[in-house]
């Protein structure tokens, strides 16, 4: 699995910890990485600020050789139309993971570009949310695969 993160997320633990929390992204990816283990899969986990890297990265990821992708792109998410079109074009499946409620903030976040182009969305548990967004992607590709 490849985890991608977008703008601002290195900053957890020191970012508005009353809304994401004070877990950093380092504890973020220790968190997902031991499920991934323990699910026996592995997880890469990657962060950047530049969209366009972030686009970089999905569309080689097929070629990279993950089977699907978790993402949260950050306020990406909510203006991000290349972000989409590149999920779209990844030929994986991805989820769409959130540490916050985007939908009972502000009206700008309730608009999400990317989730017409996610399997499905996991939001508002904070470290939590990639857990249970690994999860269900672990779980939806084996399904894939016993019906292929
Ligand atoms: C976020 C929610 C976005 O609206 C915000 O811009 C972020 C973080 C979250 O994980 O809750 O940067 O994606």
């Amino acid at each position: 699995m490849l985890l991608l993160s977008g703008p601002n997320l290195d900053r957890l633990g020191k970012r508005e910890p009353e809304i994401y929390g004070s877990a950093t992204l380092s504890d973020v990816h220790a968190l997902v990485v031991e499920i991934a283990k323990a699910l026996d899969a592995e997880v890469v986990c990657r962060q950047s600020n530049h969209e366009g890297l972030l686009i970089d990265w999905i569309n080689s990821a097929e070629d990279e050789g993950f089977d699907g992708i978790l993402i949260n792109p950050g306020a990406l998410t909510h203006t991000s139309f290349a972000l989409y079109d590149s999920l779209r074009g990844a030929g994986l499946p991805a989820i769409e993971v959130h540490l916050s409620n985007p939908d009972a903030r502000e009206p700008f976040r309730r608009r999400s570009r990317i989730a017409p182009a996610c399997l499905g969305r996991v939001a508002g548990f904070g470290a939590e949310s990639y857990a249970l967004g690994l999860r269900g992607l672990i779980v939806a590709l084996r399904a894939r695969r016993a019906t292929a």
